[in-house]
């Protein structure tokens, strides 16, 4: 695992941008598959911007989106679905045909995840996931205590995970359970960046490199995958000790 310090959010968020528009480079139909939250905000507003700058087709780029809130639908502000389209789809060339997002108001999220591992699986496997980091150390809606080893699936959200999600909404709503990809998922991805920054992620940025792998600390994966990056700004990484 690589470990990348960037002075500030916005240094960060470039650098990821930069990593993005790479991979789409170097292949015009990569698959990645990328997170919302609060976090990636920057680096898509910096991707966009550069990739119209620089003409970067996104026609036959897959995009697979990392996960959704189970019982929420598309249009709500503070879906994963609405932070899309916002964010990304309507502002670059993707075809629609080639984005794949958890719907969370389906009535089979079972069938869902099969469908996207199989889609996954069809399109060759994924070139780039880029995720974020709970506070809790979860990664997609993969919660303290997850397997390392499973793919596309539904979880009951983490307590700490039901009161920070508030926060992308405009009125309180009932979050319970989540639709994300899983952590074998990451395992598989030829590439992995997590993005983290800010103070309040020091802790657990600390925790996510210093301890040992563990599933009680999902974040922690990074350490097995061969091809993984930490970017973080100082003030993420203003915790860490080695
Ligand atoms: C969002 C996601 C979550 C977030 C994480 C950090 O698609 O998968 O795991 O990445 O909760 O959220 P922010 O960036 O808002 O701190």
């Amino acid at each position: 695992m690589k470990l990348k310090i960037y002075p500030d959010y916005a240094q960060m968020s470039d650098a990821a941008a930069d990593a993005i528009i790479m991979v789409v480079k170097e292949k015009s139909n990569a698959v990645i598959c990328l997170p919302t939250g609060n976090t990636p905000t920057l680096t898509y507003e910096l991707l966009v911007r550069k990739s119209n700058d620089l003409g970067i087709d996104f026609s036959k780029v897959i995009l697979i989106g990392l996960d959704e809130w189970l019982g929420i639908s598309a249009t709500t502000v503070g879906s994963c679905n609405h932070f899309f389209n916002e964010h990304l789809i309507k502002h670059l060339n993707f075809s629609r045909k080639n984005i794949y997002l958890f719907d969370g108001l389906t009535n089979d999220p079972e069938a869902d995840c099969h469908k996207i591992n199989l889609f996954i699986e069809t399109a060759g496997g994924i070139d780039l996931m880029v995720v974020g980091i709970g506070m809790n150390g979860h990664i997609g809606f993969n919660e303290p205590g997850a397997s390392f080893d499973e793919h596309a699936h539904v979880t009951r959200l983490h307590a700490i995970t039901i009161e920070v999600g508030q926060k992308y909404f405009n009125t309180e709503v009932k979050l319970e359970k989540g639709i994300t990809l899983g952590l074998r998922n990451l395992l598989e991805s030829r590439n992995v960046i997590m993005l983290a920054n800010g103070r309040a992620k020091a802790a657990i940025i600390r925790q996510t490199l210093e301890q040992e792998t563990s599933t009680l600390l999902p974040s922690t994966i990074m350490q097995l995958h061969d091809n993984s990056a930490l970017y973080i700004d100082e003030e993420a990484a203003s915790l860490l000790t080695e």
